[in-house]
Formats: C-alpha cells, sequence, structure tokens
C-alpha cells in the first residue's frame, strides 16, 4: 500500500557503481495480466512489476472473476476465462494511479456483457479520457465520463461493437491498444494509424498469445470474434526505470555501472539514442530474445554531455523518460531544446511544468514552453523539490543530487511504488545516498 507522504533526502555527490536489474516492465506486465486472463488455458508470467499500477490491473481482473495466483517474487500463474469469461464485478474497479489500466480496459470493458465503473486517484481522475470513449463510441461503445471527460468511466455493457478505422489524433500506444483491444469484441476488422510509432507492446503480445494482429506501414489491423491461447510471459527489466541510472551513471564523476536485463524493444529505446546524442558513453551487451522482447545489459560509463535539439522523431520513443532527460540536459554543456512534447503535460502530473519549476529551484535555467522546455546546462544547487505525486519526477530528482552542492530534498515520493518497489533499497546498493521518510 502507498504511504500518504514520503520525502527523499538525497545527499550530494558520490557515482554509481557495479550492477543492478532494476523491477519488471510495467507496460508488458499490465498486458500480460490482461491477455493472460483472457486466453484459454493457464498462463506463467515471470519477472512481473510488483508496483501499484500493474498490482491495480491484476486486482480488477480477480474483481472481475478470474483465478490469479500470485504473485510470488514476480511469478504468476493465471487461469484465463477466455475472452467471453469475465463476470460482471461486485463494486467499481480502483485503478489508482494507473492510465495504462484505465485506457486498456476502457476498450476491453466496452465490449462485455455485463456495465462495468472504472475510477482512479486525484492524478488519474484529471487526467483525459476522451481520446479513448470518443473512438469508442464511434464503434458503438456507451460510456459515460465526469463533466471534462474524465474518470470515472461508466461503461454500458452489451453494446455491439462494430469495426472502425481509426486516426489516432495523438502519437498514443494506450489509445492504439484501447481501439485494438475493443476491436477483439468487435464485428470486422479494425483498424488503428498511428502518426508515428508508438510503443508496440500489444501487437507483439497478442501475437504471442496467438493472435493475428497485422501491420502496414504505420497502420494495425486485427479481425475481431477470434480467441488468445495461454502462452508464458517472461517480462523484461523496464528500460523507463533504467532510464534513472543510465543517467545518474552518465553525470556522476567516476561512476561505471552495468544495468541488467533491459528490455530493448526498438520502440522504447528513445532514450539510449538521446543520450548518445548527448554524448553519453553506453555500450550494449548480451543482446537476446526474451519471449518476444529484445534484452540487453547496458553497461554506462560516467562522460560530458552536451546540449542538443532532442529530434521530435524520438519523443514517442522516450516519452516517459523525459523527467531524467531533463535532468541529463541540465548537466551538459550547452543548450538542449525538446520541441514537439506537449502529451508531456497530461501525464502523471504536467511534467513541463513541475520539471521545470524543480530544475529553477536547484539554480538551472530551465524554460518550460507549451511543448517542451529549454535548458541551459549549469552547476545545480542543493535544495527542496516537489514531485507533485509523480513516480518519475521523484526518482529523476533523486539523480540530480549526484552533481549537485549540497542535499536535495524531494517531496510527496510515495507514488514511486507505482512503477518501482524497493528504488531507495535498490539505489544505495549502487551507490546514491538516498534515504526515505514519511
Ligand atoms: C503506455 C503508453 C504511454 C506511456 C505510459 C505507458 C502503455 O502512454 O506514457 O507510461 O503502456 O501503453 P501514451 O500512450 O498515453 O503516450
Amino acid at each position: 500500500m502507498t504511504v500518504e507522504h514520503l520525502t527523499f533526502r538525497v545527499a550530494p555527490g558520490g557515482a554509481l557503481t557495479g550492477r543492478i536489474r532494476v523491477p519488471g516492465d510495467k507496460s508488458i506486465s499490465h498486458r500480460s495480466i490482461m491477455f493472460g486472463s483472457l486466453a484459454d488455458g493457464v498462463t506463467h508470467i515471470s519477472g512481473f512489476l510488483e508496483g501499484e499500477d500493474s498490482l491495480n490491473t491484476l486486482r480488477a481482473f480477480r474483481a472481475m472473476g478470474v483465478d490469479i495466483d500470485g504473485p510470488h517474487a514476480g511469478r504468476i500463474t493465471i487461469n484465463g476465462v477466455g475472452v467471453d469469461g469475465l463476470k460482471a464485478p461486485a463494486g467499481d474497479v480502483y485503478l489508482g494511479n494507473s492510465g495504462t489500466s484505465m485506457r486498456l480496459m476502457a476498450g476491453l470493458l466496452a465490449g462485455q456483457e455485463f456495465d462495468s465503473t472504472l475510477s482512479g486517484d486525484t492524478s488519474l481522475s484529471r487526467r483525459p479520457m476522451a481520446r479513448v470513449t470518443n473512438p469508442l463510441a464511434l464503434m458503438g461503445a456507451r460510456i459515460d465520463t465526469a463533466e471534462k471527460g474524465t474518470a470515472p468511466l461508466h461503461i454500458k455493457g452489451g453494446s455491439a461493437l462494430k469495426a472502425i478505422d481509426y486516426t489516432l489524433p495523438m502519437a498514443s500506444a494506450q489509445v492504439k491498444s484501447c481501439v485494438l483491444l475493443a476491436g477483439l469484441y468487435a464485428q470486422g476488422r479494425t483498424c488503428v494509424t498511428e502518426p508515428a510509432p508508438t510503443r508496440d507492446h500489444t501487437e507483439r503480445m497478442l501475437r504471442g498469445f496467438g493472435y493475428d494482429v497485422r501491420r502496414e506501414g504505420n497502420t494495425i489491423c486485427l479481425d475481431g470474434g477470434g480467441r488468445l491461447a495461454a502462452t508464458d510471459v517472461d517480462v523484461p527489466a523496464d528500460i523507463s526505470s533504467a532510464a534513472f541510472f543510465l543517467v545518474g551513471a552518465s553525470i556522476a564523476t567516476g561512476s561505471d555501472l552495468v544495468v541488467e536485463h533491459v528490455g530493448m524493444n526498438p520502440t522504447r529505446t528513445g532514450v539510449i539514442d538521446i543520450l548518445r546524442l548527448m554524448g553519453a558513453d553506453l555500450t550494449v551487451a548480451n543482446e537476446r530474445e526474451v519471449g518476444g522482447e529484445p534484452v540487453a545489459d547496458i553497461r554506462v560509463r560516467a562522460a560530458r554531455l552536451k546540449g542538443i535539439r532532442i529530434p521530435e522523431a524520438l519523443v514517442p520513443l522516450a516519452i516517459d523518460e523525459f523527467p531524467v532527460l531533463f535532468v541529463a540536459a541540465a548537466c551538459a554543456d550547452g543548450e538542449t531544446v525538446l520541441t514537439g512534447a506537449e502529451e508531456l503535460r497530461v501525464k502523471e502530473s504536467d511534467r513541463i511544468q513541475v520539471m521545470a519549476d524543480g530544475l529553477q529551484l536547484l539554480g538551472i535555467d530551465a524554460v518550460p514552453t507549451p511543448d517542451g522546455m529549454i535548458i541551459q546546462g549549469g552547476p545545480m544547487r542543493g535544495g527542496r523539490v516537489h514531485a507533485r505525486e509523480d513516480h518519475r519526477i521523484a526518482m529523476a530528482f533523486s539523480m540530480a543530487a549526484l552533481v549537485a552542492d549540497g542535499a536535495v530534498i524531494i517531496d510527496d515520493c510515495a507514488n514511486v511504488n507505482t512503477s518501482f518497489p524497493n528504488y531507495v533499497g535498490l539505489a544505495s546498493g549502487v551507490g546514491l545516498q538516498i534515504e526515505a521518510s514519511e
């Protein structure tokens, strides 16, 4: 369970050394529960992320009658009920902080016979849901939202869904996945066209469960009415969690760190490309494939970083890594400019504003723009910043302490547990001088 108030205190200086394996990939963990539940047969999962977000997905499927054993040290066994086997949950399905759970489940639940209500915490209840309810309405779903198109979502069961051809108005894997999952229940062929490549775990995992998903150019299609066959899922370590250490070891003099078993799906590796453009010293070794996803170990040594103009094509491929990439930019020589990243304003917090506010407090010249930020690298001061209950903001600022001239204190860090359980333990094991207090 999350603690209401959690503060990180990170002493300045130090280096990151040794080896670390960060927790399982959040996106893949969510999908493993969803597809394992809807499959015919028994699915075994290993490496599952035992963070609050993916646990909320697990609880939701249990509440809909699926027999799920675990997690036991990342291992889960699911007795799938088949695409038509979910049962009406007894009350509202509470999804905490998790946008992925809500947006993907909206698509799945639109195709069920029963009514359901999806709710979340204050952050999730502020985030835009019309981006999923609009295409679902085109498919014939009936969903009521709060006034501003936000959660809770009241989903009417028993709607006969029809397939659509949908062009995403923004590069969002969650919206793409939502429409494809509703498409499983729709009559005909559902196609989604994305304006730029976004993470493709839904397509890969559906294929792993034996479902025919076709991609042609930027368009992904599937036919409704098929079934999923149980399989085993080995979840790699989350590159979005690895990113904190890739940046931390790059900026802290004397660092030499290996991050093990990192998921290297090409729709997720924008952080590596961006850091390399900035001059980071990253070596990728031991590349292999695990359960349909590429995996590797990444060695990172401290390097002098330089400011860059971040290519817009890399933005969707690094969308969750910008909080910590802003810290890298603050430590680089010269100016870094990010554009085309307005989606950052509707994440767990407004990540452009919250990061600019915190960096300014630490003495950095960081100017927020509507769709990005302009950062001049410079000396980092110690200070007290606010994570605004956003897990990735909290972890990003903890890495800033490695180069600050005084302690960095970060308020509102409890949600680190949504994606990175035991962050404090694992980070201190490789040299971050971090303590948490309630
Ligand atoms: C996710 C997609 C991304 C990402 C989120 C997880 C997913 O969101 O930010 O953390 O698992 O599909 P968007 O699709 O809204 O960009």
